[in-house]
């Protein structure tokens, strides 16, 4: 890490925050070079607001409903998180869809953790569409924001084959620690300047990535 300067981080949450508590723990324990700077999350009294409060982490809530429309929304968080100087904004289990508008103003700073093999099962409920779909295997994505929908282009995929008769509760598990490792994975890179999003392509080490990284989960436990 040596010479470079520690990455400012903003990370948004919606719920858990057990991907927050993640890139905490790695801060603290000097695995990746970065200072989370604030949390901010669209709901109230959410568990991961008391995951950054405990790490003294400062933190703000804005609820879309209390704003007029959503560009007002989206002006107010993003003149918030301006004023940390962010290098890298983490969607962390954001719920809310961002808007062009903010997308555009920290282009190529923004990335997102989603719970499915993008680009398959974008959106909601992916661990039940994907049983229900009787799939063999699921998995994580890390992935630059876009104007798209759980669309940007992808850094690094985690994927593990679902067990016979997985339950959705199960598989969620399973998938969330594997969501822990991609997630450190690409702020380690960014942090460490080796990760950057240019024009829509990804580069990793000076190479454009063709297809993400995968990270294969373990075949553990037999069904
Ligand atoms: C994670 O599984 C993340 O992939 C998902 O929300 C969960 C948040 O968990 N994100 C999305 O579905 C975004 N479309 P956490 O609050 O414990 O980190």
């Amino acid at each position: 890490m040596n010479n470079i300067p520690r990455l400012n981080v903003i990370v948004l949450i919606s719920g858990e925050g057990t991907n927050l508590q993640t890139l905490i723990d790695a801060e603290k324990a000097g695995k990746i070079n970065t200072r989370i700077k604030a949390v901010f999350s669209d709901r109230p009294k959410i568990p991961g607001i008391k995951r950054a409060n405990r790490a003294n982490i400062p933190t703000h809530c804005l609820t879309r409903s209390n704003f007029p429309n959503r560009a007002k929304y989206e002006l107010e968080l993003a003149s918030h998180i301006d004023s940390y100087e962010p290098g890298l904004i983490v969607l962390a289990g954001f719920m809310k869809v961002l808007g062009a508008g903010f997308v555009s103003h920290f282009q190529g700073q923004i990335i997102n953790i989603h719970p499915s093999l993008l680009p398959r099962y974008r959106g909601l409920d992916t661990h039940r569409r994907v049983l229900e779909a009787g799939e063999e295997k699921h998995g994580a994505t890390v992935h630059f924001v876009t104007e798209e929908l759980d669309g940007g282009p992808r850094i690094i995929q985690y994927r593990i084959p679902i067990k016979a008769k997985e339950s959705e509760a199960e598989l969620a598990q399973r998938i969330h620690e594997g969501e822990y490792i991609i997630l450190l994975q690409a702020v380690a890179w960014l942090a460490s300047q080796r990760l950057a999003l240019e024009g829509s392509d990804v580069i990793l080490d000076n190479q454009k990535l063709e297809s993400p990284i995968l990270i294969e989960g373990k075949h553990e436990r037999s069904p």
